[in-house]
């Protein structure tokens, strides 16, 4: 399985100082370093962390995949036309969300996720559509061409008691299957740790985790180093 950092909160530390430090593109290129297999930034139509400043310095310096997060609105679609991350991953966004709060209805916004589809196509970035573990959210997605599917895994790692645990994992496990028999890529994020990913990576079908706030969060007490190469390590014991 391999993992992708999102840096987003570097830049929301950064952020709240309003001065340089601590850089997310140097915090990125770091992680790169102990062998993250790309980097993940959500760059808001409010800028509350990522800048336009940050996403084109990572085009520029990073050397393994750019997956931009974003919403499916003109601006921002304008920008990653014009930065060609490898990796678009649309999400729904509200401005009063603390994160991404849930996965897209891709069903009742077909027709306008399917033309965002096209015009990322048509500037050769990849789509990843964030969605629930849900069949019918899957079988549209692969009805419109997206190349991937990021499952939102929000449920499965708020699941209290054994039984939810293992039902919500179950649903993951059945979508990503699903998702892999239509030919699409899979991806999953939201909230992964460094306990809950233990039993997540028993899914063989999950190509790619986007994880950021854990491992900042670990960051700040044992080091860039450690924190991002024990999650390697998790990533890497996933059995195909
Ligand atoms: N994937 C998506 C689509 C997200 O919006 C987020 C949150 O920014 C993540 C993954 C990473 O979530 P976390 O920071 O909880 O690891």
């Amino acid at each position: 399985m391999r993992f992708c950092l999102n840096v987003d909160h570097v830049a929301t530390l950064r952020n709240a100082r309003g001065e340089a430090q601590p850089d997310p593109v140097t915090f990125a290129l770091m992680a790169e370093q102990f062998g993250i297999d790309g980097v993940v930034v959500h760059l808001r139509e409010d800028r509350r962390h990522i800048s336009e400043r940050d996403v084109r310095l990572l085009r520029e310096l990073i050397t393994t995949k750019l997956d931009l997060e974003m919403a499916a609105v003109d601006e921002i679609i304008e920008i990653a036309c014009d930065v060609q991350p490898e990796l678009a991953t649309l999400v729904p966004e509200k401005r009063q969300e603390l994160t991404t709060e849930g996965g897209l209805n891709v069903i009742d916004n077909i027709k306008h996720i399917s033309y965002t589809i096209e015009r990322l196509h048509d500037a050769e970035i990849s789509v990843s559509l964030f969605i629930e573990p849900d069949i019918n959210q899957i079988d549209a997605a692969a009805e419109i061409k997206a190349d991937i599917i990021e499952i939102h895994t929000g449920i499965y790692v708020n699941a209290v008691g054994e039984e939810n645990i293992f039902d919500e994992l179950e649903r993951v496990r059945l979508a990503a299957k699903h998702a892999k028999k239509l030919g699409l890529g899979v991806n999953a994020g939201h909230g992964l740790d460094y306990n809950n990913m233990k039993e997540f990576i028993a899914i063989p079908e999950i190509d790619e985790v986007s994880i950021g706030h854990a491992v900042l969060a670990r960051a700040l007490f044992v080091g860039v180093e450690q924190a991002v190469k024990e999650m390697i390590a998790l990533a890497k014991s996933q059995s195909k």
